[in-house]
């Protein structure tokens, strides 16, 4: 007899993983001396964690400093410290009873749906967007909402798209810089979406794990403008920490307690020795700091390079490391348009249809996040293969 299976199992592949797949298989079946694939379909920093950080684990593991649980929150120490990073980085006074470290970004999403959000919610967001905030909510029974946007909004939602929207959502996800167009909200729109959130019962979850990651523009944090949103953010880009699995939330202060219980079940408490990391890289700020003028450089070098290559519609690239471009008037299927590329000019790219099934196919991002060098053979390559 045929068994059930959950809802969960029908959760669809998260498709940059695949491409990671596909772009690991050319590389291992190139011969000795072969030109190399260019990666540019994840984002995940080249650099390791920084010096300091790697330096606090050393001294820990050395000392045999017990590794055990900590509290579900997190080290106190830690989230003493970033509070301080949030004066540090926004004068903002957030107090350590509203921090929760989590397992990642995505160990902080179900957390914040499970607290904010019943089954059957409505939670909406702007489309393109970062494919595991749809396919956990579908996992969790709740449904995402698509706002459409596109250049206009620099494919952020707005108030506008939010009053059009009817029945009002339960929920309202945005992030900035965001993933995969590179554009953000300015701290004007932000707040303007804070305020509605909080007028109209909404909750708004700001991701920002992409802070630290702009290339001009002010930013502001949802932490500041709104005491009922929930502040996602991580180790893993400005802090170049993917593998440590270490990320936090900026609690309000109804939803301190539940995600504390939601946590304590959920996963115990976030890795120990990630924490002890996660302390000192934000003691770190030259080393990381370089990273993001190297970044600067990489997306200067691309938004010259890639018009000529035939990519001329591009985001304005206004933070993350990413490039979100329009490759409509080249073909109107991007996961094959991407297979292409990876196969005929060793440049591996993510198709837009994993960040918006109705009009990624004819999308590409390009992630820079990768070595400087690599970038600028990818402008080449990509000219050359046109
Ligand atoms: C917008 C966004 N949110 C969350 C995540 C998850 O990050 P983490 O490594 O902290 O789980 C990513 C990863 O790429 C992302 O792009």
């Amino acid at each position: 007899m045929a068994l059930k299976v959950g809802r969960g199992a029908a959760a669809p592949p998260f498709l940059v993983m695949e491409v990671v797949t596909a772009a690991n298989a050319r590389q291992a079946a190139l011969a000795p001396g072969a030109p190399h694939v260019i990666r540019m379909e994840v984002g995940q920093p080249a650099t390791g964690a920084p010096a300091g950080a790697v330096a606090a684990v050393t001294a820990a593991l050395r000392e045999r400093a017990p590794m055990g649980y900590t509290e579900a929150l997190g080290l106190r120490s830690l989230r003493a410290r970033l509070s301080r990073h949030y004066q540090d980085w926004y004068g903002a006074d957030v107090p350590l009873d509203r921090l929760a470290v989590t397992v990642g970004a995505s160990g902080a999403f179900p957390l914040a749906f499970l607290a904010a959000f019943d089954p059957g919610d409505r939670v909406a967001m702007a489309a393109p967007f970062y494919p595991p905030y749809v396919n956990i909510l579908t996992a969790l029974g709740m449904q995402p909402v698509m706002l459409e946007a596109g250049p206009e909004t620099r494919f952020q939602p707005s108030v506008a798209m939010l009053e059009r929207l009817s029945p009002r959502p339960d929920g309202l996800i945005v992030a900035s810089p965001c993933n995969p167009a590179g554009t953000m909200l300015h701290p004007d729109e932000l707040a303007a979406i804070a305020a509605w959130c909080h007028a109209n019962g909404v909750r708004l979850i700001s991701d920002e794990i992409y802070h630290g990651l702009h290339y001009g523009h002010p930013i502001a944090t949802a932490a500041t403008l709104s005491p009922s949103a929930v502040v996602v953010n991580s180790f893993s880009k400005y802090f170049s920490m993917t593998g440590w699995r270490i990320g936090w939330m900026v609690l309000p202060e109804d939803l301190q307690r539940p995600v504390e219980c939601l946590a304590q079940n959920l996963f115990i408490s976030p890795p120990h020795i990630a924490q002890v990391a996660a302390e000192a890289a934000l003691d770190c700020a030259e080393e990381l700091d370089a990273n993001v003028a190297r970044y600067r450089r990489s997306r200067d070098l691309l938004l010259r390079g890639l018009p000529g290559a035939g990519f001329e519609r591009m985001c304005p690239a206004e933070g993350a490391f990413y490039l979100y471009a329009d490759v409509g008037e080249r073909t109107n299927d991007s996961r094959d348009f991407c297979a292409r590329m990876l196969a005929e000019a060793g440049v591996a790219a993510s198709p837009g249809v994993d960040f918006d099934r109705t009009r990624g196919h004819r999308f590409v991002r390009f992630s820079y996040c990768g070595p400087e060098a690599d970038m600028a053979m990818a402008a080449e390559r990509l000219a050359a293969w046109r």
